[in-house]
């Protein structure tokens, strides 16, 4: 009798499970951010980095959104750019509805640079191009701010 070569029924297991394993545990790791937060924190669209027009050259050295400039928390700040100084205003929820914004005039001011009551905003505001779904996920978080 020849020998027998010994067979493993369990090989595909041994090589899969760790392998389905790990899947799982990259999957699984860390926080889930939703499209919205993530624009607004890391300025990260679903499709790379947003673009953008005008706003402070130091803006694009790094992972910034609109957070940098209005804070995490939406509640505004002291912002540089170059030899200008100025301040970011407030956009939590209640703040941009005080000012007279809806979605429709959220999106201009956030695109087109134009508030609530037709001003043009400053250089140091940048013009967003951010497209209709992701528009509408960033909206999403500033409602909750
Ligand atoms: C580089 C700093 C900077 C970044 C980044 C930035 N903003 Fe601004 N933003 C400003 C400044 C400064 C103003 C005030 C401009 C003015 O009043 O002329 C402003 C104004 C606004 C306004 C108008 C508020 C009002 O009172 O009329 C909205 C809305 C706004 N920003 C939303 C955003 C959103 C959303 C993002 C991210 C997608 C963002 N901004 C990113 C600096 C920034």
């Amino acid at each position: 009798m020849p020998p027998v070569t010994p067979r493993y029924p369990g090989y595909p297991l041994r090589v899969l499970l760790p392998a389905v394993m790990a899947l799982v545990t990259v999957a699984c790791s860390g926080p889930e951010v939703a499209p919205g937060e993530r624009i607004y924190l890391t300025g990260e669209g679903h499709d790379g980095r947003v673009a953008y027009r005008q706003g402070p050259r130091w803006l694009s050295r790094g992972q910034f959104g609109c957070a940098v400039c209005h804070g995490a928390d939406g509640a505004g700040r002291f912002v540089q750019a170059g030899q200008a100084a100025g301040a970011a205003p407030a956009i939590t929820a209640r703040a941009l509805a005080a000012r007279g914004y809806d979605a429709a005039a959220l999106s201009r001011a956030i695109r087109d640079g134009v508030a609530a009551d037709g001003r043009e905003l400053s250089y140091y505001m940048p013009r967003w191009q951010l497209d209709a779904a992701e528009m509408q996920a960033l909206l999403a978080h500033l409602d909750g701010l």
